[in-house]
Formats: C-alpha cells, sequence, structure tokens
C-alpha cells in the first residue's frame, strides 16, 4: 500500500490537532494552484459561453483540490468602461446600480453551476482600484507610459483600439462586425512596440506558455508583424477608475480589467504572502487571446512581475450552427438547461462534446443524445444494476472478496486498468484535454458494463463468485466516482453516499483512495433515484 503523508496530515500526526493553523498549511504545502476564467462584462446576463469557461475552470480547480494543492479558482466580473456605461444609461440606471444588478446573475448562476470559485471579484472593489493604481505607477515608473493623442476607431462592443486598415471591407470591427467609432482624444499610451520582441522570445522559448498550438502560431504571425504603442487611457467618459495624478483620465477598460488577476493574489503588497503569483492558468475563450497573449505578458514585463506560467484559449460555442446573437434571440440561458436537464449533464456536455480548444456547437438534441449514451445508459445504468445487486443478493452490504473463488479475468485486469487510468488521465487533466479525460474515464465505465453482461451475476449459482463479481462493481463505482468527481461533483458525492462511503470524494486523501481495494465489505448500500434519467 503506498502511504502518502501530504503537509496537512503530516502536521496532524506530529501536533495531534484537528486543525492546524493556516499559517503552517501555507508554509508546509508547496503545491499551490491558481486559475481564473475572464472577468465578465456586466452589459449582458451570462450564457453558455460564461458557463463554459467557468465550468473548465472549475472542473480544474476540483481536480487539482483533489490532489492536494492550495488552489486559488478566480472569477468576477468586469464592470468599467464605456459598453457598460452605455448599457447602464440605456437600462436608465447609475453604472453602481447597474453592474450590481447584473453581477448577482453571475454569482447566481455560479451557484448553481456548483462553480467552487474561491474568490470571486467585481473591478469596482476598492482592493481592485488600490492594485490597478498600483499597477499603473509601477509602469510609469519605468518610463513606458507617455502622453499622446489618440486619433483612430474604437470599437465599445470589443473594447478595442482599432486603425483604419485593420477595419473590414464594410468600415467595420473585424472581431464582431459592428460599428466602430472615431475618437480623437488625449490619451496615455504604452509603449508596447518596445515589448513585442520580448514577448514573442517568451512565447518560443516555452511551448507550455500559450495553447492551443494553432492559436500559439496566430499569435507568433500577429507578434511577428510589429506591435504600436497602445493607447491605456480614455477622457471623453468617467466610469473607470482614475489614472492617478491625471484624474481627467480613466484607465482603459482592458489595461484595468487584466490587472484583476493580480488584485486576488494579493497584489500590491501581499503577493509573497499569498504565494499564488504567478497564475498556473489563465482560461479564455479564442475571442480575447491577443488581450492575454500579448497585451497583458507585455505590462507584466514592464512592471517587472512574473509571466503567468500559461494561457489557454478555448473555442466558440454556435447554437444549432448560428452564431449566438441578440438580435436572432437564440441565447442560450444556462439556468434554462439546469432546470430540464439538470447541473451535472450540463457540465459534463459542456466538457464532453467539444475537444477543448476547439469550436462547438450546442443543440438540445446533442444534448439529449449525450444524456441518454453516456449518462443514463453507460454511467447511471452501471450504478443502478450494481446498487440494485447488491441490495438483492446481499441484503445491502458490500460483500467481502473471497481470494480463493475463481475470477474473472477482468477482475485481475481491472486493477491494472484503474491504475493505469489515473496515468492517462492526469496527462489529459494537465493539458487542459478534458475531453480525452473524459473518454477514457467513460471506457472504463463501457469496460464494467460489458463485465456486467459478460458475468451475468444474476445466473451465478457460486456464492464466492458472486461476491467478488459484486465487489469489483462496487469498488469500480466508487473509484469511477472518484475520477468523475471534478466534472460532475453532486452526482459523484450521491455515488459515494450510496456506496455507504462516510468520506466524499472531493476530500479524500486521493493517493489512497485511488489505489484498488479501498472500499470496505460490510458497508450499507442504498439504491437510489436514477441519477440519470433518460429524456426522450
Ligand atoms: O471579454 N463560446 O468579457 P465577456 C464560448 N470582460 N465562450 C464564450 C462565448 C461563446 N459563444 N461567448 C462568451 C470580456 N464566451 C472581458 C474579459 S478578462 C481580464 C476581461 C466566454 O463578458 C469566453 O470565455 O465578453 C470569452 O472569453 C468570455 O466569455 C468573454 O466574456
Amino acid at each position: 500500500m503506498v502511504f502518502a503523508l501530504t503537509g496537512v496530515s503530516l502536521h496532524l500526526l506530529v501536533h495531534g490537532e484537528t486543525k492546524p493553523p493556516t499559517q503552517d498549511i501555507r508554509q508546509m504545502s508547496e503545491k499551490t494552484f491558481y486559475v481564473t476564467t475572464p472577468i465578465y462584462y456586466v452589459n449582458d446576463v451570462p450564457h453558455i459561453g460564461h458557463a463554459y469557461t467557468t465550468v473548465a475552470a472549475d472542473a480544474l480547480a476540483r481536480y487539482k483540490r483533489q490532489r492536494g494543492f492550495r488552489v486559488l479558482f478566480l472569477t468576477g466580473t468586469d464592470e468599467h468602461g464605456q459598453k457598460v456605461e452605455k448599457a447602464a444609461e440605456a437600462a436608465g440606471l447609475a453604472p453602481e446600480a447597474f453592474a450590481s444588478s447584473v453581477m448577482v446573475r453571475f454569482r447566481e448562476l455560479w451557484e448553481r453551476l456548483n462553480i467552487s470559485n474561491d474568490d470571486f471579484l467585481r473591478t469596482t472593489e476598492a482592493r481592485h482600484k488600490k492594485a490597478a493604481t498600483a499597477f499603473w505607477e509601477q509602469v510609469a515608473e519605468t518610463g513606458d507610459i507617455y502622453l499622446g493623442e489618440y486619433e483612430d476607431w474604437y470599437c465599445t462592443p470589443c473594447e478595442n483600439f482599432l486603425t483604419e486598415n485593420q477595419l473590414d471591407e464594410k468600415g467595420r470591427c473585424p472581431d464582431c462586425s459592428r460599428p466602430v467609432e472615431r475618437l480623437r482624444e488625449e490619451s496615455f499610451f504604452f509603449r508596447l512596440s518596445a515589448y513585442g520582441e520580448k514577448v514573442l522570445a517568451h512565447i518560443e522559448q516555452n511551448p507550455g506558455f500559450l495553447g492551443p498550438e494553432g492559436k500559439r502560431r496566430e499569435v507568433l504571425a500577429f507578434l511577428r508583424e510589429g506591435l504600436r504603442d497602445l493607447s491605456i487611457s480614455r477622457t471623453t467618459f468617467s466610469w473607470g477608475v482614475p489614472v492617478p495624478g491625471s484624474e481627467e483620465h480613466v484607465m482603459y477598460v482592458w489595461f484595468e480589467a487584466l490587472i484583476n488577476y493580480l488584485t486576488a493574489a494579493g497584489y500590491p503588497d501581499q503577493m509573497e504572502e499569498k504565494g499564488f503569483w504567478p497564475a498556473s492558468v489563465h482560461i479564455i475563450g479564442k475571442d480575447i487571446l491577443r488581450f492575454h497573449a500579448v497585451f497583458w505578458p507585455a505590462f507584466l514585463l514592464s512592471a517587472g512581475l512574473a509571466l503567468p506560467k500559461k494561457v489557454f484559449a478555448h473555442g466558440w460555442w454556435t447554437v444549432d450552427g448560428v452564431k449566438m446573437s441578440k438580435s436572432l434571440g437564440n441565447i442560450v440561458d444556462p439556468l434554462k438547461i439546469i432546470d430540464e436537464y439538470g447541473v451535472d449533464a450540463f457540465r459534463y456536455f459542456l466538457l464532453r462534446e467539444v475537444r477543448f480548444g476547439h469550436d462547438g456547437d450546442f443543440s438540445i438534441p446533442a444534448l439529449k443524445a449525450r444524456i441518454n449514451s453516456d449518462l443514463a445508459n453507460d454511467l447511471g445504468n452501471l450504478l443502478s444494476r450494481t446498487l440494485a445487486m447488491v441490495v438483492k443478493y446481499r441484503g445491502g452490504l458490500v460483500p467481502a472478496p473471497v481470494a480463493e473463488a475463481e475470477r474473472d479475468d477482468f477482475e485481475v485486469k481491472t486493477r491494472l486498468r484503474l491504475m493505469g487510468l489515473r496515468e492517462t488521465f492526469e496527462s489529459k487533466m494537465e493539458a487542459l484535454n478534458f475531453y480525452d479525460a473524459l473518454f477514457e474515464l467513460w471506457s472504463i465505465i463501457s469496460e464494467f458494463n460489458g463485465y456486467v453482461e459478460r458475468t451475468a451475476p444474476w445466473k451465478e449459482k457460486d456464492e464466492d463468485v458472486l461476491s467478488n463479481i459484486l465487489y469489483t462493481l462496487c469498488e469500480g463505482m466508487r473509484i469511477i466516482a472518484l475520477y468523475t468527481y471534478p466534472f460532475m461533483p453532486e452526482s459523484a458525492l450521491k455515488i459515494w453516499a450510496a456506496l455507504g462511503m462516510d468520506s466524499s470524494p472531493e476530500n479524500a486523501d486521493f493517493e489512497t483512495a485511488a489505489e484498488w481495494g479501498g472500499l470496505r465489505a460490510g458497508l450499507k448500500v442504498e439504491r437510489i433515484a436514477p441519477l440519470f434519467p433518460r429524456v426522450e
């Protein structure tokens, strides 16, 4: 048996305390993990796209926590800028009140989606204004900020500055195809042109910094064209963080927003104490790649701060083959999907339907197909058969395996398969390849279902053989739930409870829990309502 002691359990053994002071955990635990989602604009209510990024980050955060990491999982709302100011105006509200009213919609959704974020940052909070101001000053001190005049185009929906030749053939925004505005105003500039080569070198020298590969190549090509300096302040509206010393300017919303990742890590004065910077991974959508893979590293280099270890851009969801848009009225409301199909089915679908990093299409038939095949037929069925047979043949008590009894080949191989799963599953998760991690797990679930069909326990006459089959099924279910947990936490907890486990897949010591044989004989198993009822 592998005997692994984490920093915390070692502390418990040595001191015999029930709850070690946090300070000690911090010092003893070297494994930290900091994952972020974009902070979402509050000009609009959350939809499936926001849910996607956040569920992916949640799966990763839960996976890391399970493996003993001290995790900081950050999400939040981007509340400043012209776009939010305009939306507030249209709603007849002051920006503060408007932002608060939409912000709660995000918070509510994360609760319903079982998102385990450790922090929720609003850019209107004092801690963020303090960090943004300090960061500006730090960059200004290096001489990388100068005053000039901006004269060109601006796309408010994208909050993006554009040159004439970046516009599309109709003179609109190349990214969102909406009309752009002509700006001419005094502005502070960031010397972005001085950082192109450095960012390029960083991306080239650190293949793991930017993913997926196609996006990495796109950014490299963009960088090779050279960068022009970036306007980082505005004077024609006021909904933002004032530029220190020049209060008639507010910071450009992207300059300010990116700093949120530092704010939550304790910038400017608590970074070291918190121990989370540099971030392990910024998960973003492909729409905001340049801001994260070009501007953000340049700002950080200027400020002399470490760059995040990874930026990963996922693809874009369409709905029934078309782009989601308000005018088409095809925006998918995650709350409706959860109400109708359940939170875990939705979480599973998002990460299993499409390879992370690729574009995908959402449709109700596709969701139903996944639910019926992978969840109801494969996982749900395996669980209900297992529970029903233990109740029927063993009075609901997990039988002890019988070493001398004849064994199906599968029982011997399962151990090895599950040990092998650990390695493949983890390597996929580390690469943010949720799609293949789930594929691997589901191929084992299929093998278990095949094993039930082949051994047909309902016909088995030898009681010892039957005990072995039932034990194998229960133990298999326990370990499958352990791996399912980051994706479908609620269902995994239910499976463990149905098996009579008094711990949970959330805080079991993973090293021990992943070993075959952890399930004790004699535990009281209970039949439960189908986890994933079939949908028609
Ligand atoms: O860009 N498919 O906020 P935002 C997949 N505030 N993901 C989608 C999506 C879709 N159809 N639509 C949106 C901002 N997303 C800035 C971020 S970070 C310092 C500032 C997701 O509200 C995806 O993650 O426009 C995308 O990057 C994000 O929502 C954009 O959210």
